[in-house]
């Protein structure tokens, strides 16, 4: 099973599962359902920093009387927050629907069921009037992976912006940030690209290898940074188009050394200044950092100046050196 931020359940997958769902094929569904759903729940559900976060800002957005949209329910965990926060209405949608019957079952053996509805589809299939009463006050979506965007928050927020919110309506996260570093590792650019094996040359596997960025825990690596930190792309999700956009910007290498690749990571401003990150020195995060590996390392030089292009799309962010 992958780390969070290398695969993704499509609703295609989903749709799959739902129409084989049949009382015949339970036990076999089971095991099905253990194959489709990451094994990052769990770690997810038990990232102590992340669950306080979303729960105090949660507490601090919600007053009673408010409608709470929470897309992506997984456990049902943030609609639950929602609702000791004293949300009246809650409505949570989940695309997976093995995962929305879960939730269902967990929101009512915690006795919310009154006050949370599970609507066990993809939130661009939503419709006010139908699945929620009117639009909601907030939206609160945890739809993040490794590198911010590969979980489609994007695409999440800017159709519930359009369809499922009004004005005034709040959103959890409200911004982020991406900050970047040049990396020298090649112990981890070993995880994505291969040229010489017992003597033979391999190289034509490479056009397997994964384009874009893939999940890495950096401190179990040897590496160094050939870079500060640097800025890359922030966002707003109140106002921002959130659509794609490319940057340039330049990064003094302050080593020389072999550039592997650009370890990137977030950091979330869930409002009221409370703040979630993946970044390096955080390694008890359920999130890893992200990287991504050029195929063919370069030498830098200390003092030199390079300038970074990122290309942010739908659901990648691509770094290139130019
Ligand atoms: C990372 S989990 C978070 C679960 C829960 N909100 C939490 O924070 O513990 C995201 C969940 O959102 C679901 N999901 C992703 N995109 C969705 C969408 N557009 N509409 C509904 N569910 C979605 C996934 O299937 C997954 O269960």
């Amino acid at each position: 099973m992958l780390p969070r931020g290398t695969q993704w359940i499509s609703a295609d997958a989903t749709m799959t599962l739902t129409n084989r769902q049949t009382d015949a094929a339970a036990a076999s569904l089971d095991e099905t359902d253990q194959k489709l759903i990451p094994r990052w729940h769990f770690a997810m559900l038990n990232d102590v920093e992340r669950n306080d976060a979303f729960s105090q800002a949660v507490r601090r957005a919600v007053v009673p009387g408010m409608c709470v949209l929470d897309v992506g329910s997984g456990s049902g965990l943030l609609s639950m927050m929602a609702t000791q926060a004293g949300a009246n209405t809650v409505i949570s949608c989940e695309s997976v629907e093995p995962v929305a019957a879960v939730a269902q079952r967990i929101i009512e053996s915690n006795g919310f069921h009154e006050r949370i509805t599970i609507v066990p589809k993809v939130s661009f299939d939503l419709i006010v009037g139908r699945d929620l009463p009117r639009r909601a006050d907030i939206l609160i979506t945890e739809t993040v992976d490794c590198g911010l965007v590969g979980e489609g928050l994007f695409r999440i927020i800017r159709h519930a912006r359009d369809h499922l919110l009004h004005e005034q309506s709040q959103i959890i996260p409200r911004r982020a940030s991406i900050f970047c570093a040049l990396l020298e590792s090649s112990a981890i650019h070993k995880n994505n690209f291969a040229s010489d094996a017992s003597g033979f040359d391999v190289s034509l596997f490479n056009r397997f290898s994964t384009q874009g960025y893939f999940p890495v825990r950096l401190w179990t690596w040897e590496h160094r940074f050939l870079s500060e930190k640097v800025p890359a792309l922030s966002y707003d999700f109140l106002v921002d188009p959130l659509l794609e956009r490319e940057v340039r910007f330049p990064v003094r290498v302050k080593i020389t050394g072999t550039l592997h690749g650009i370890l990137f990571w977030f950091e979330l401003d869930l409002g009221s200044g409370i703040r979630l990150s993946n970044e390096p020195g955080n390694s008890q995060s359920h999130w890893m950092q992200a990287i991504q590996c050029f195929e063919k390392p370069c030498h830098v030089k200390e003092g030199s100046i390079l300038t970074v292009k990122v290309h942010q799309g739908e659901t990648n962010i691509d770094f290139e050196i130019e």
